[in-house]
């Protein structure tokens, strides 16, 4: 399936203070319009985190896996739509209940709260476990049959979803370096054109840029690779 929109960056604010998370996006904000709040930060600071951010016009990634029972993950979605991420994540290995709880959840608190509803993204399996090329594609065709909005995946297997999946989706894509670049823990990388050329819709980048010398040259590094992209 083509993309409707252009790719983005999305910053991973993986950071241990609030002020070290503002500082970073009031360097980046609006160059970088998306960041991401983990499990560390969130449990540090709370919704007040996502609350300042979004003071400030940025736009929340909020990605904390979950994975319980489906009322309680309703539950958790119903309070982050309240706080008007831009998108969630969700484990797909939940199963379907859950999954099929989540969106609805997120629906009707939408509509209470008259906004839109966040995008539901579905993790597949852990990059820090292993998997074969067919679990990752099988539980992606199910997360997008009972309707999330997109799965997170590496760049490698953002190409094989994109043939195999003949529906509108997003991908999400952690891993992003250039080629310069350590990897650092990540075992399968990408850069910016081979990610966008892959199919991914959102690029999600962490170290390159939180332990680069000057963040906002990287950024504008990055960017000019994104845009320099036809995608
Ligand atoms: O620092 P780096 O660019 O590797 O950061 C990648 C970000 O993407 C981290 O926040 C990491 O938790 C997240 N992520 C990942 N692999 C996944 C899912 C999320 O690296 N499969």
């Amino acid at each position: 399936m083509p993309k409707l929109k252009p790719a983005e960056l999305i910053l991973a604010l993986d950071v241990d203070t609030l002020d070290s998370a503002l500082q970073f996006v009031n360097k980046l904000y609006p160059k970088i319009n998306i960041f991401k709040i983990g499990s560390q930060l969130f449990t540090a600071y709370g919704p007040r985190i996502i609350e300042l951010l979004e003071q400030k016009g940025a736009e929340v990634f909020l990605d904390l896996k979950y994975y319980d029972i489906p009322n309680t993950v309703a539950q958790a979605v119903a309070a982050a739509a309240r706080l008007k991420v831009k998108m969630l994540t969700l484990h797909i290995s939940g199963g379907k209940a859950m999954v099929e709880a989540a969106i609805a959840a997120a629906e009707a608190q939408a509509k209470i709260s008259r906004i839109k509803r966040p995008l539901l993204i579905g993790i597949t399996v852990l990059t820090s476990r292993d998997s074969t090329a067919q679990e990752v594609l099988n539980l992606a065709k199910s997360a997008i049959g009972w309707g999330l909005d997109g799965v997170v995946c590496s760049a490698q297997e953002a190409v094989n979803l994109r043939q195999e999946i003949q529906k509108d989706f997003l991908i999400v894509t952690p891993g992003i370096r250039q080629t310069t670049d350590s990897g650092d823990d990540q075992k399968r990388t990408a850069t910016v054109k081979e990610a966008v050329s892959a199919g991914s819709d959102f690029l999600v980048i962490g170290r390159p840029i939180l332990k680069a010398e000057n963040p906002l040259a990287r950024t504008m590094e990055l960017l000019g690779d994104l845009y320099g992209t036809r995608n």
